[in-house]
C-alpha cells in the first residue's frame, strides 16, 4: 500500500503530517541531525547502516567546518545515489536524504567572490550567473547550497567580508532576492535548482577588532534597521532555509536566541522554512557559558528554534533523553522535524530523489554558465583611479610589461571559498591578455625578486603590476589586523612606479586594502577582487577599453586601519563640525580613501533636471524621483545611477545618506535618458523608538548620483495620511 506522503498530488502539508504521524522519536531525532561522513570510504558500511536506521536526515559535503579553506572531498554523484538507495529503499519509511554541499559562487564555472559581485551593482545579472550555479552543482546530486551570505560587513579585517556583499543593508538585499532567486528558481524541486540557505542569522559580521567568531554588540536599532534587512529581503524571495550562526550578541550567542529566532524569524516573519546551526554552534552554547554541557545546548538551540543540528552530536545524543526528562518540549520537536520534512517535500526529493550520473557532463562550464561568469566578472571590476586617462591601453604600438605577484596566479583569482573550480579552468592576468589582446607585444617576468620586475618594467611602454592578497589571507578565521597589502608589496610598486613608467596597478583582493604607493605611484589603480574562473579575460578586456569599467565599490576603502569603522550611511554628529575647529582626527584625514558606491569609466556623465513626483507624500504613499543622465564621453558606457535618502528629523538618530535605490545603465556617446527611482512607503519607514517599523513625518531629502557623495539634491515633505 501507498502511504499518503508518497502521494505528490496531496498538499505539501498533508504529506507533513502523514508522515510526521507515522515516525518514531528516534526517526524523527534523525531528521534533525546532519552528518559530514567523513572518511565514508573506510567506514562506508557503518555509515550505510546508519542511514538505513534513519540516523541522519542530511549530509553536508565538507571536510571540516572551515569555510572553504580546507577542500579536499569532491563530489561523485554515483557515491551520493548509493547512499540515497540505503535512505530511500531500505529505510523504514524511504524519508530521502538531503545532500548540502557550500556552493557559495561556483562549482566548476567559478562567479566573482560576492564582495565583487556586489560591485558590479547588477542584481539581474547575478540572478541569472546563479542559475548556471545551481544548474551546475545540481547535476551531481548536491540539493541544498549554504548560500546567500547576508551580514552586514563593515570591518574589512575580517576575513569572510569576501562573502559578503559589503556593508549596506539596501544593495545587500537586492543581492539577497537575486541569489535565492537564481539558486532556487522557480521552485527549489526543479532538477536545476538548489535549496538556498541565508546566513549568518545575525550580526555574525560585527565580531570585535575585525576577529572571526567574536563578541557582536549591536544595538537593538541598528540591528533591525542594518543587519535583519537583508534577511526579511531573502524570506520575501522565498528561501527556503536560515542558518543560526556563530556569535555571542549581547550576550545571548543567536544559536540559542528564542526572540530572534522563534520571535523575529519564525513569528514575526512567518518563516515556515527550516533553520540550521552553524557547524557546531550549538555545543559552542556550552563554551559561551550559556549552558553547562551539550545536553543542556541542545535543549536551549532546540527551543530557541534551531531546527537542524550541523554535524552536531548535540541533537543526536541529547534530544531523546531531553524529551523523557521533560525538558524539552514535544510539540516544538515536531514543529522541527516538519519544517525538515517540508524542505525536503519542496525541494521535491521524495519524487527525485536520485542524481542523474551522467547529467554533470554535459552542464559543467557549459558555454552560456562561462558567458554570463565572464560578464559578472567585468561588472565586478572597479576603476579607482586613471590619472591622465591611462587607461584604457592602446592595442598597437606597445610594449606592456605584465608583472607582480598576480600577473600568473590562478587560484587566488578562485577566492577562498572554491571548492570545485578547477586550476585548469582559471585563466592568469599575463594569458587573458595574450588571448584576447593578441596585437599586443607583452613581456613578462615570472620573478619573485623586484630586480627581475624592474628590469622587465625598464624594457616596457607600460607597466601592469598585478599585486594583492592570497586567497589564503581571505576568508573564515582569515582576519588581518593591519588593512596592508601582504609584505613586500608597498616597496615593489614604488619600485616600479620610481622606474617612471606609465603604471597601472590591478589589485586582487578580497576585502578593500588602502595602499600609499599605489596612491602615489600607481597612474591607474584598479580592483579586479578574486573574480573567479574568468578574471583574466574580464581584467584584460577592461585593461584595453573593449569594455569600460563599471562596478562600484560596495564598501568604502577606508585611508587606514585606524579609520575602522568606515561606512558610508553613518549617524550626523551632535556637534557642529565646524565646534571649536574640531577634527575627528589630528593625524588623519576623515574621508575615506574611496566612498562607497564609488568607480570610474572610460566615459564622463552628467546628471541634470533631478525631480520628485510629489512636494509632499502622505504615509503609505510612493514617491517617484527622476533625474536625465548623460553620457558625455566618447565611448559606449555603464553608469549606476544612485539614489540615497536622509530623513532629517525623526525619533531616532537616523544616517546621513541611505541608498534607497539604483539603477545600472549604458548610454552611448552622446546619449541621454530619464531614469525614475522610486522611493516606496518600505523605504521610507525605519525602525525607531517604538521598536517597530514606522514612518514620521518631516523632510526627506534626496540625493542622486554617482556614488554615496552625490551632492545634487532635492526634498519633499513626509507627511500623516
Ligand atoms: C561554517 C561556516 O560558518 C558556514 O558558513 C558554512 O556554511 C558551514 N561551516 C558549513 O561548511
Amino acid at each position: 500500500m501507498t502511504f499518503p506522503y508518497k502521494d505528490p498530488a496531496l498538499p505539501i502539508e498533508e504529506r507533513v503530517a502523514d508522515l510526521l504521524a507515522r515516525m518514531t522519536l528516534q526517526e524523527k531525532i534523525g531528521q534533525l541531525c546532519q552528518t559530514p561522513m567523513l572518511d565514508f570510504d573506510q567506514h562506508k558500511e557503518a555509515f550505510l547502516d546508519g542511514v538505513r536506521q534513519g540516523r541522519w536526515g542530511s549530509r553536508i559535503l565538507a571536510d571540516t567546518a572551515w569555510a572553504g579553506n580546507a577542500p579536499g572531498l569532491t563530489v561523485d554523484p554515483v557515491e551520493l545515489n548509493e547512499i540515497q538507495s540505503a535512505a530511500v529503499e531500505d529505510s523504514r519509511l524511504g524519508i530521502p536524504m538531503i545532500v548540502a554541499r557550500d556552493v557559495i559562487y561556483g562549482q566548476e564555472t567559478v562567479l566573482p567572490i560576492p564582495l565583487a559581485q556586489a560591485a558590479s551593482w547588477n542584481p539581474e545579472l547575478v540572478e541569472q550567473s546563479y542559475t548556471g550555479v545551481a544548474r551546475e552543482a545540481a547535476s551531481l546530486g548536491i540539493h541544498w547550497t549554504f548560500a546567500p551570505m547576508l551580514d552586514i560587513a563593515r570591518d574589512p579585517r575580517w576575513g569572510r567580508v569576501i562573502e559578503t556583499n559589503g556593508e549596506d543593508p539596501y544593495l545587500t538585499s537586492q543581492f539577497a532576492r537575486a541569489v535565492v532567486n537564481g539558486f532556487q528558481g522557480e521552485s527549489p524541486a526543479n532538477p536545476d535548482s538548489l535549496l538556498a540557505c541565508a546566513k549568518h542569522f545575525v550580526g555574525y559580521a560585527a565580531g570585535e577588532g575585525g576577529r572571526d567568531y567574536d563578541t557582536t554588540e549591536i544595538t537593538d536599532n541598528t540591528l533591525h534597521n542594518v543587519h535583519l534587512p537583508p534577511f526579511k529581503a531573502a524570506i520575501e524571495a522565498g528561501v527556503g532555509t536560515l542558518m543560526s550562526g556563530f556569535n555571542d550578541l549581547g550576550g545571548t550567542p543567536v544559536s540559542g536566541s528564542k526572540p530572534l529566532i522563534q520571535g523575529w524569524l519564525k513569528t514575526e516573519q512567518n518563516f515556515d522554512g527550516m533553520v540550521i546551526s552553524d557547524w557546531g554552534s550549538i555545543s559552542d552554547l556550552a563554551y559561551f557559558g550559556v549552558t553547562r554541557d551539550a545536553a543542556g545546548a541542545a535543549a536551549k538551540a532546540l527551543d530557541a528554534g534551531v531546527d537542524m543540528a550541523m554535524t552536531n552530536e548535540a541533537y543526536e545524543g541529547h534530544l531523546e533523553e531531553l524529551l523523557q526528562e521533560g525538558e524539552i518540549n514535544e510539540d516544538r520537536l515536531n514543529d522541527a522535524v516538519c519544517r525538515v520534512l517540508r524542505a525536503k517535500f519542496r525541494s521535491g526529493l521524495f519524487e527525485r530523489p536520485y542524481a542523474d550520473e551522467q547529467r554533470h557532463k554535459a552542464v559543467m562550464r557549459r558555454e552560456d554558465h562561462v558567458a554570463g561568469a565572464l560578464k559578472l566578472a567585468e561588472e565586478s571590476l572597479v576603476l579607482l583611479k586613471n590619472r591622465n586617462n591611462v587607461l584604457p591601453l592602446s592595442k598597437a604600438d606597445l610594449t606592456v610589461a605584465v608583472i607582480g605577484p598576480h600577473a600568473h596566479s590562478k587560484r587566488p583569482h578562485l577566492g577562498s571559498w572554491c571548492l570545485d573550480g578547477k586550476i585548469k579552468d582559471i585563466t592568469s592576468i599575463y594569458e587573458g591578455i595574450q588571448a584576447n589582446i593578441p596585437d599586443v607585444n607583452v613581456i613578462t617576468e615570472d620573478a619573485a625578486f623586484s630586480d627581475e620586475m624592474v628590469e622587465c618594467a625598464h624594457r616596457a611602454d607600460v607597466v601592469v603590476l598585478c599585486v594583492g592578497e592570497s586567497h589564503r589571507r581571505t576568508g573564515e578565521a582569515r582576519n588581518i589586523a593591519e588593512l596592508t597589502l601582504p609584505a613586500g608589496q608597498e616597496e615593489l610598486i614604488k619600485a616600479i612606479g620610481e622606474t617612471g613608467k606609465p603604471l597601472v596597478v590591478v589589485q586582487c583582493t578580497g576585502r578593500p586594502v588602502p595602499s600609499p604607493a599605489a596612491e602615489q605611484f600607481a597612474d591607474a589603480l584598479l580592483y579586479a577582487w578574486q573574480c573567479g574562473t574568468e578574471a583574466g579575460h574580464a581584467v584584460a578586456r577592461v585593461l584595453f577599453g573593449d569594455v569600460s569599467p563599471s562596478g562600484r565599490l560596495p564598501i568604502t576603502v577606508p585611508r587606514s586601519t585606524g579609520q575602522i569603522p568606515m561606512y558610508y550611511g553613518r549617524k550626523p554628529l551632535g556637534k557642529m563640525r565646524d565646534f571649536q575647529d574640531y577634527m575627528p582626527y589630528k593625524d588623519s584625514n576623515i574621508e575615506p580613501l574611496y566612498p562607497f558606491g564609488f568607480g570610474l569609466g572610460y566615459s564622463t556623465f552628467s546628471y541634470k533636471s533631478l525631480s520628485v513626483s510629489k512636494d509632499t507624500v502622505k504615509f503609505g504613499e510612493t514617491q517617484q524621483v527622476t533625474v536625465v543622465v548623460t553620457n558625455d564621453g566618447q565611448v559606449e558606457a555603464s553608469e549606476v545611477v544612485q539614489c540615497y535618502i536622509r530623513q532629517t528629523v525623526a525619533d531616532t538618530t537616523r544616517p546621513e545618506r541611505e541608498l534607497k535605490d539604483f539603477r545600472k545603465i549604458t548610454l552611448k556617446p552622446g546619449e541621454s535618458r530619464e531614469v525614475t527611482l522610486t522611493l516606496t512607503p518600505e523605504k521610507l519607514s525605519f525602525y525607531g523608538s517604538k521598536q517597530c517599523f514606522h514612518q514620521y513625518a518631516g523632510e526627506i531629502k534626496v540625493f542622486v548620483g554617482s556614488d554615496s557623495r552625490a551632492d545634487d539634491c532635492v526634498s519633499f515633505d513626509l507627511i500623516k495620511g
